[in-house]
């Protein structure tokens, strides 16, 4: 499958995707809601985890973000090439009340998983039609390479993200 290539330039995966007729979903991050960035990263890198991206600030979601990738294996000019698992921490700036709320209520957790699909509004309406509720129009991620991302939410498992392949 092209899923095992790993392949990281995403035009040339989708083109792959498109010309060999294969459907994509693949896991792509596992979302922490924190406290604090600085503490979440000392701690993911006692695990074995290392820093991948800058801290952003998403002015929209009033949310900063950093991700940090599962032991490298390898890089090049800079750019973590392995296929581990990725983790986005998210701490709420000022202004986010919810989840704010949420991290009083239920201190740092993992909250959500990220699916990159490659038919992102096809997806959307097949996971709607089995039950799953769109509970926020997709929108743009900052954070992502201004990919188009989702939130979905069932209630047997809770809230799911999907990532669209640009
Ligand atoms: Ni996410």
């Amino acid at each position: 499958s092209i899923f095992d290539l790993n392949i990281s330039n995403s035009s040339l995966k989708k083109f792959l995707l498109h010309f060999f007729g294969e459907r994509f979903m693949k896991i792509h991050h596992v979302g922490y809601l924190v406290n604090n960035i600085d503490d979440a990263v000392a701690d993911f890198q006692k695990l074995g985890y290392v820093v991948s991206s800058s801290l952003i600030f998403d002015e929209k979601r009033k949310i900063f973000i950093q991700f940090l990738e599962f032991n490298p294996t390898n890089t090049i000019k800079n750019e973590i090439v392995s296929g581990g698992t990725r983790i986005e921490l998210i701490t709420p700036a000022q202004g986010c009340e919810l989840f704010s709320k949420r991290l009083k209520s239920l201190g740092s957790i993992p909250y959500h998983i990220c699916y990159e699909c490659q038919d992102f509004k096809e997806k959307i309406l097949e996971l709607q039609a089995e039950g799953f509720l769109l509970i926020r129009e997709p929108q743009v991620a900052p954070a992502i390479e201004n990919r188009q991302v989702a939130f979905m939410y069932s209630n047997s498992i809770g809230l799911i993200e999907l990532l669209e392949i640009k």
